[in-house]
C-alpha cells in the first residue's frame, strides 16, 4: 500500500465526523487547504445552521464558513451516504463521563459508519480525545468488522490529539504542533502527510496509545495544577495571606515554574472529563488509583461550594444572609470569551445560591438563554443593576464587562479571577 500523496490535497474527499468546536475548525482549514469536505454531524438543527453559513463556534466566523460553502468544496450533512468515497476521515465526536465511566457510544457509531463505506487505500484518524489503547482495541476491530478489510494492510489508520484551545488568540489549529500517530509505519506516513497538509508543524509519536496518553498528560497536568494552586488559595486566605501576590512573585522565576492561578473551579470538556478517562484506564487495567487525579477532582469539584461559602461570610459581615439578597454573577461560560457552558463551575455556583434563597442574577453576553440555570434572571451589567445588589461574584471574566463600572457601582464584590481593580469593597478569593 502507498502513502497518499500531500500535494494532491485539492483531489482528496474528507469527512469529517462531528462538526463541534474541534471539527468545524478542522474542516474549515481543510477546505481552505483545497480539499473536498464534508461535515457529518448527527445534529440536525447544527447541520441546517451550517449550511445556512451560520456557525456557532467562536474560532469559525460566518465569513469563513460561507465562504467554505460558496466554494462548493464544504458541506454538513446529517445523510450517512454522504460519507462514501472518502479518502480520509477523521472522528472528532464527544466522548463524555456517564456515571463515572468513559462514554465511548459516539466513537463507537462514528466507527461504525465509517467502516461502512471504508475503501482501500484510505485513513481513519481518531481525534476524540479518550484513553490509551481505544484506537486499536476499539476502533480498529469496529472499522475491519463493518469494512470487511485489515487495518494496515488494507487501509491507515491512527489518532492525533486535538490541541484546540477556543478563544485564544495566539495559539490556533494552524499554528499548534500537532501530535500524530499510526499502527504502523505506512499509517503513521498516511497521518502525518495529511496534518502536514493542514497545519504548521506535526509530532510524530511512536504509536496511538502514546498519543492518546499525551493529550491526557497535557490536561492531567493542567487539571492538578489548577488543583493545587485552589487548594493553596483556600488555605492562604484562611491564613490571612494573599494568595495571588504569591503567586505574581513566583511567576517571575524564569525555569522550573508554571503559572496557574485559581478561579471557581473547572469546566468545559476537558478538565473535568479527560482525567478520568486516564484513572479509569489505570484502574481497569492495574487496579490501581491514580491518586493526583482523584486528588485534583475532589479539589476542583469542590470550588463551587467555597465561593459559597466565601460570599456567605462576605455578606455575614455586612450583616445581611444569602437567603433573600440579590446576588449578580458576571459570567456563566466556563471560559472566558467562550459560550461554552458545558460542566461550568459557574452554573453550581448560581444553584447553590438559588437553593440558598439568593435572588440570583447573572451577565452574559456569549452564553445561549436555554443554559439558564432555574430561578436565575439573565440581566445586563448596568450601574442601576450593580446598585441594586447586595453581592457582585466575578465568577468568568469575559472581556467585554467594563471593570471599572463594576467596581465603581457594586457594594460589595467577591472577585474570584481577581481582575477587578483593588478597592475596600473588593475581596478576592
Ligand atoms: N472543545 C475543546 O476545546 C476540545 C479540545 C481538545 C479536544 N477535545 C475533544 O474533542 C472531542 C470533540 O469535542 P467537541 O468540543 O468538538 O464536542 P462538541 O460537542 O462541540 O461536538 C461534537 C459533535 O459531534 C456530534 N456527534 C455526536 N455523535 C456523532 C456521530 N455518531 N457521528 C457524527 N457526529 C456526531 C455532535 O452532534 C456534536 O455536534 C471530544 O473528545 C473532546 O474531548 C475538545
Amino acid at each position: 500500500m502507498t502513502t497518499s500523496d500531500p500535494t494532491a490535497a485539492s483531489l482528496r474527499r474528507l469527512v469529517l465526523m462531528g462538526q463541534g468546536y474541534v471539527g468545524l475548525p478542522v474542516a474549515m482549514q481543510a477546505v481552505a487547504r483545497g480539499y473536498s469536505v464534508v461535515g457529518f454531524d448527527v445534529d440536525e438543527t447544527r447541520v441546517k445552521r451550517l449550511n445556512a453559513g451560520e456557525s456557532y463556534v467562536e474560532d469559525v466566523p460566518d465569513t469563513i464558513l460561507q465562504e467554505a460553502l460558496a466554494s462548493g468544496r464544504y458541506k454538513a450533512s446529517t445523510a450517512e451516504r454522504d460519507c462514501a468515497g472518502f479518502d480520509v476521515a477523521v472522528i472528532t465526536v464527544p466522548t463524555p463521563l456517564h456515571d463515572g465511566m468513559p462514554d465511548l457510544r459516539f466513537i463507537e457509531a462514528s466507527a461504525r459508519t465509517l467502516g461502512r463505506y471504508l475503501r482501500p487505500g484510505a485513513t481513519v484518524v481518531l481525534e476524540s480525545t479518550t484513553y490509551p489503547g481505544t484506537t486499536e482495541e476499539l476502533v480498529q476491530p469496529i472499522l475491519e468488522e463493518m469494512s470487511g478489510l485489515v487495518a494496515g494492510t488494507d487501509f491507515h489508520l491512527g489518532y492525533s490529539p486535538e490541541r484546540i484551545d477556543p478563544g485564544n488568540p495566539s495559539w490556533n489549529f494552524v499554528n499548534t504542533p500537532k501530535v500524530v500517530s499510526g499502527i504502523d509505519a505506512d499509517s503513521l506516513a498516511a497521518v502525518d502527510a495529511f496534518y502536514s497538509s493542514l497545519v504548521e508543524r506535526t509530532v510524530p509519536v511512536v504509536g496511538p496509545k502514546e498519543a492518546e496518553l499525551t493529550k491526557l498528560l497535557e490536561n492531567t497536568f493542567r487539571h492538578v495544577n489548577v488543583a493545587l494552586v485552589n487548594e493553596l488559595a483556600m488555605f492562604a486566605g484562611d491564613l490571612g495571606i494573599d494568595v495571588w501576590s504569591a503567586i505574581d512573585a513566583a511567576s517571575t522565576k524564569p525555569f522550573g515554574y508554571m503559572r496557574f492561578t485559581p478561579g471557581p473551579g473547572v469546566g468545559g470538556h476537558c478538565l473535568p472529563i479527560d482525567p478520568s478517562y486516564l484513572s479509569w484506564r489505570v484502574r481497569r487495567s492495574l487496579g490501581h488509583t491514580f491518586r493526583f487525579v482523584e486528588l485534583a477532582n475532589d479539589v476542583n469539584d469542590h470550588m463551587p461550594d467555597y465561593v459559597v461559602r466565601r460570599l456567605t461570610y462576605g455578606l455575614n459581615r455586612r450583616r445581611k444572609a444569602v437567603n433573600g439578597s440579590r446576588i449578580l454573577l458576571l459570567g456563566l461560560a466556563y471560559k472566558r470569551n467562550t459560550s461554552d457552558s458545558r460542566e461550568s463551575p459557574s452554573l453550581v455556583v448560581a444553584e447553590r445560591l438559588v437553593a440558598l434563597g439568593a435572588d440570583v442574577r447573572a451577565v452574559d453576553t456569549h452564553i445561549a438563554l436555554g443554559v439558564l440555570p432555574h430561578g436565575v434572571a439573565l440581566a445586563s451589567l448596568s450601574a442601576k443593576e450593580l446598585r441594586a445588589s447586595d453581592a457582585v461574584v466575578m465568577l468568568t471574566d469575559h472581556s467585554d464587562f467594563d471593570l471599572d463600572v463594576v467596581v465603581a457601582h457594586a457594594p460589595y464584590v467577591l472577585d474570584t479571577r481577581r481582575v477587578v481593580p483593588a478597592a475596600d469593597h473588593v475581596e478576592y478569593l
